[in-house]
């Protein structure tokens, strides 16, 4: 049991279920591969990124973040659509750091440009002085408009169609991928039957090594396993599953089945090219929890997820406060990135630092689905370069105040959210007590 390298599509019965963990081992994986012939990931690097739910897009309100160190900006505009732009005033160049939005007209906070929601200027007398000197409006109007990317909303999710080029027209935007690919009806799933509430944290990390720890099923057990509230998730506690791998043009799959009742899904890993993972727990169909993981690559060693969980259990709003539920959820969700920050901060510095090899890294059986993920990354990064604005010097951190909205280092949300428990506990609880026992 010591060495558990495991033979693909040989079939041997371990005949280890739920026996106590002998060192060194955890879980047993047997992989299937299903792969349809030359069926592939059409997807690469650039294409639909959720952003943030949509609820989180107020009237009025500019929400800064940036894609792979391009400053961007989305708001909605004065209809109400969503509107993706590049931080970058066309005029000289600042950023709308402190400007304002009111209708959806932008006002730079240089030299007070207004942006229609269709992107053009609004009051060029004002920006070319043109009262003072220059009369060549018309020219002007032209070439000044704000540079957009496309952006839409779906199943309450504020999308983003990243490529490399955004551009002062939408119409000359081609998206090589379809917005319906993500749409939850359209993988099995229907969140209207569904409770849901999100967790958002940024990490200080490469963001496909978060991808990868999310696509890794072992590392559940062994990081995870006191704080994950499943007794089949335990590192003192083996395990056997078989694997199944599909892969489609979307999205390449992991199903992972109870050796010992093989029709039982485990669990389903789905990832979604460029940034999502879908993670079923059972069978999509009769699925009673399911989780929406969403990973935007701010940029150089920084990056959000955004955790949305779906469930079907403990739906009566009231309860759900009364027990503090999305409140002592959120508390799982910290520790269990707080339990995987080091490894992510640690492998990013080995990566950086150009000590993981590929003749290095021994990857086994049941990480076949992260051989897939790694051969796609650096496929579509050679092909797409996204990387092209990469900031590499880490003092020029000018926008993190601005981007990193949720605090990189966990444990301050984790206060955050402790803070929050003691002081609803008490309004709810302790604070009447102590009135009712005050009049009596
Ligand atoms: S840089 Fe924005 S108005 Fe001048
Ligand atoms: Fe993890």
């Amino acid at each position: 049991m010591e060495n558990r390298q495991i033979n693909f599509f040989k079939s041997k019965d371990l005949n280890t279920i739920n026996k106590p963990l002998k060192k060194g081992s955890l879980v047993e994986i047997e992989s299937f591969d299903i792969r349809e012939k030359q069926k592939k990931l059409n997807v690469g690097l650039f294409g639909w990124y959720a952003i943030c739910p949509s609820k989180e897009l107020k009237k009025n309100k500019l929400h800064y973040f940036s894609l792979y160190d391009e400053p961007l900006i989305i708001y909605r505009d004065k209809n109400e659509n969503v509107r993706c732009i590049k931080n970058i005033c066309p005029h000289r160049g600042a950023s709308f750091f402190g400007g304002t939005l009111s209708n959806g007209v932008i006002t730079c906070p240089y030299h007070g440009a207004e942006f229609s929601s269709g992107g053009s200027c609004q009051n060029l007398d004002r920006i070319t002085c043109s009262h003072i000197v220059d009369n060549n409006y018309d020219n002007y109007a032209k070439r000044i408009h704000l540079s957009q990317y496309k952006a839409l909303e779906k199943d309450e999710y504020i999308f983003v169609y990243f490529s490399n080029k955004s551009d002062t027209d939408l119409k000359n935007i081609i998206e090589d991928s379809p917005i319906s690919n993500y749409e939850l009806s359209n993988n099995g799933f229907s969140y209207q039957d569904y409770v849901s509430e999100e967790v958002f944290v940024d990490f200080k990390c490469d963001w496909s090594r978060i991808i990868e720890n999310h696509l890794d099923i072992l590392h559940l057990f062994w990081v995870h396993g006191d704080t994950i509230p499943d007794k089949d998730v335990n590192k003192n506690v083996l395990v056997s599953f078989n694997q199944k791998i599909n892969v489609t043009n979307e999205y390449i799959e992991s199903i992972y089945f109870y050796k010992n009742e093989p029709k039982k899904e485990f669990i389903r890993i789905r990832f979604m090219p460029p940034g999502r993972i879908l993670i079923y727990k059972g069978d999509p169909s009769i699925s009673r929890y399911l989780q929406v993981l969403d990973h935007i690559p701010l940029g150089n060693n920084k990056a959000r997820v955004i955790v949305r969980h779906y469930r079907k259990f403990l739906k009566n709003k009231l309860l759900n406060n009364l027990i503090l539920f999305k409140e002592n959820q959120r508390k799982i969700f910290y520790k269990i990135f707080d339990e995987d920050y080091i490894i992510l901060k640690t492998q990013t510095y080995n990566n950086n630092l150009g000590l993981i090899n590929k003749d290095e890294i021994k990857l086994l059986g049941e990480d076949r689905i992260i051989n897939y993920f790694w051969k796609w990354y650096k496929k579509s990064e050679d092909k797409d370069k996204p990387w092209k604005n990469i900031n590499k010097t880490e003092n020029l951190s000018v926008y993190d105040k601005f981007i990193l909205k949720y605090p990189p280092e966990i444990k301050r949300l984790e206060v955050i959210n402790n803070i929050e428990i003691i002081r609803k506990t008490f309004t709810r609880f302790v604070g009447p007590l102590l009135i009712l026992m005050l009049i009596i």
